[in-house]
């Protein structure tokens, strides 16, 4: 295991930020943190790269502990936090220059590594320019570039894509899942298809907890049974509401208009497949049903249900 975090738990204040996180990332991972703002993401990221300890748990990088042992891990882990402490006075290759150092990099080693991450990084033109002058996506990309200067055997990126424009993302996506095949990687998003798109495994954290962790497409199965059906009835709305909100094992009905026309979007409870009560439902009260079909939940659904404590 490249990665083994055991009861975490972090306090700044009266209440924790994170409480009880435990995971492990296999060597070669990718693995995703999903969460909305305040989830503990962050915190959980400053104690696994050793930039702060936890007030209770451990973790451990190759085995070493990032707390008593935090010079080897530091040498081993590449950190993109979140907001990246860079030295705006200088160069962007003197900063590299100056974090190869920092990092016990040979300097003839630092030279050529600086010409790969400027080119992988696509800093290209800018390797000479104050970092104080770059705008926020091209500093975004020093970031990451020192985090990846040493070939670190771990990468955290806290919110790499952060502040860059589209097409950069859709480099940057590209970038962390080339990073990922030779390394390491733990990254948080807060966007749910960039998290499916490049983990190969995603924890959503909430509230300082880990509610759900598993593939993304493991995640999307598993509450596949909560299909919900839209269907199109002629009917007056609500007491089209009020029929099918009495069919036997529909949690909840709502309902919108798509192009002028009424939409009604039944939630089965437990996964049910209720698409014949449904339509008897609807047929024998006289109205038409002019459509329906089964929808099934989304990452982002998934995501709201797990992080608002509704009952699936
Ligand atoms: N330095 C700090 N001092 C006090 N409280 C903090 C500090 N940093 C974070 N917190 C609190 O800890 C909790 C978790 O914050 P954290 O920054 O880890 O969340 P996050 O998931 O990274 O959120 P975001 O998506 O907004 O970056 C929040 O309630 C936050 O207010
Ligand atoms: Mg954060």
């Amino acid at each position: 295991m490249m990665i083994q975090a055991t009861g975490l738990t972090h306090y700044y204040g009266p209440q924790p930020a994170i409480q009880d996180v435990n995971f492990s990332v296999e060597k070669g991972e990718i693995l995703g943190f999903l969460g909305p703002n305040g989830a503990g993401k962050t915190t959980t990221m400053r104690i696994l790269t050793g930039f702060m300890p936890p007030t209770r748990g451990k973790v451990t990088i190759d085995g070493h502990d990032v707390v008593e042992e935090s010079l080897q891990v530091r040498k081993m882990i590449g950190y993109l936090p979140e907001t990246v402490p860079l030295y705006t006075d200088m160069t962007v290759s003197s900063y590299l220059k100056y974090m190869g150092t920092l990092r016990g990099m040979p300097p003839k080693k630092i030279k050529g590594r600086i010409a790969d991450v400027v080119d992988v990084c696509r800093l290209g033109d800018y390797h000479k320019t104050q970092i104080g002058k770059l705008s926020k996506g091209f500093r975004q990309r020093v970031g990451v570039a020192q985090a990846i200067l040493h070939e670190p055997e771990v990468l955290v990126l806290d919110e790499p894509t952060i502040g860059i424009d589209p097409i950069q993302v859709v480099e940057t996506r590209r970038l962390i899942q080339d990073l990922g095949k030779s390394q390491t990687v733990v990254l948080s998003s807060h966007i749910l298809p960039e998290v499916s798109m490049i983990c190969q495994r995603v924890m959503i954290i909430h509230e300082g907890r880990i509610v759900a962790e598993d593939t993304p497409s493991n995640l999307a199965q598993r509450l596949q049974g909560v299909n919900r059906l839209e269907i199109e009835v002629g009917g007056p709305i609500n007491e089209v509401l009020e029929a099918l909100r009495k069919v036997e094992g529909v949690a909840d009905v709502s309902h919108s208009s798509s192009m002028g026309k009424p939409v009604f979007t039944v939630q089965a409870r437990g996964g049910q497949d209720l698409r014949d009560e449904i339509s008897r439902a609807v047929i024998s009260s006289g109205w038409s049903l002019l459509s329906m079909q089964t929808v099934g939940m989304s990452l982002e659904d998934i995501f709201l249900k797990l992080t608002t404590n509704e009952e699936l």
